[in-house]
């Protein structure tokens, strides 16, 4: 009886937790602990951007803002702090606080710009994560994936 209920709670907890990193948009203040990155889909507010042809699945969001990015700003192509990584990703971000879906998408927008327009998004992303996976291996630190295949799993 008593491990029926701890398995109904633990099948609870897990619905739970998947309505939380997918099916309900997070808002102000929360961080989303997977997302899958596609921009197509998700900031259809960015005009010019290409054909969805390789999104990112189950990126772990929030343990790059609670973990991996700390105390590795010298790999980051963008600045940001230990008090406050979120910036490192979200261009115009004041504080955790005020980033809503909105200012994400404008936020890349922003980001793009710098690249060339939207159509050269990719390069944003390669940029900054990428970049800074490379960073890290060549200084022997455990990191993400630097192969496309790292990041586009089917
Ligand atoms: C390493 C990069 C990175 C860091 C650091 C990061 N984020 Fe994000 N975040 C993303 C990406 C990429 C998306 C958009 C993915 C998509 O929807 O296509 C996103 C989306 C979001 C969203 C929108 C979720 C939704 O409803 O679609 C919120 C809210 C958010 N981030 C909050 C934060 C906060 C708060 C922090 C800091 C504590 C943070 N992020 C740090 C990369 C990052
Ligand atoms: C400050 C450097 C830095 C940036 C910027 C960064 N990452 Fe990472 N990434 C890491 C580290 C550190 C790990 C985890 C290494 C480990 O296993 O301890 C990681 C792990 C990963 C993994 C492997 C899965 C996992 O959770 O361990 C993926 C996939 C990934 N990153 C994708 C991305 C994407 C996509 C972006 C941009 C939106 C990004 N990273 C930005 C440092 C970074
Ligand atoms: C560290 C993670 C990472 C690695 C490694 C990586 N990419 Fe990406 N790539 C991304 C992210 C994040 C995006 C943005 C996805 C989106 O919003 O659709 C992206 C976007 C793209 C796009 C445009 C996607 C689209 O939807 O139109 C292409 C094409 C692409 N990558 C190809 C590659 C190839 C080829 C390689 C290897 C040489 C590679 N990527 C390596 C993270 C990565």
């Amino acid at each position: 009886m008593m491990r029926k209920m701890g398995i109904i709670k633990r099948s609870l907890a897990m619905v739970t937790g998947l309505l939380c990193a997918g099916v309900f948009s997070a808002s102000a203040g929360e961080i989303p602990a997977t997302l899958d990155i596609n921009l197509q889909a998700s900031c259809p507010t960015i005009s010019g951007l290409p054909k969805d042809k390789k999104m990112v699945k189950d990126f772990s969001h929030k343990a790059h803002a609670e973990k991996y990015l700390l105390g590795n700003e010298k790999y980051s192509p963008v600045p940001y702090t230990d008090e406050f990584t979120c910036v490192a990703c979200h261009a115009g971000a004041k504080d955790a606080n005020s980033i809503t879906k909105d200012l994400v998408c404008k936020g890349f927008e922003t980001a793009f710009e710098h690249e060339g327009g939207a159509k050269k998004f990719q390069n944003h992303f390669h940029k900054t994560c990428k970049a800074c996976h490379k960073a890290m291996k060549k200084d022997g630190k455990a990191t993400g994936p630097v192969s496309c295949k790292g990041c586009h799993k089917k």
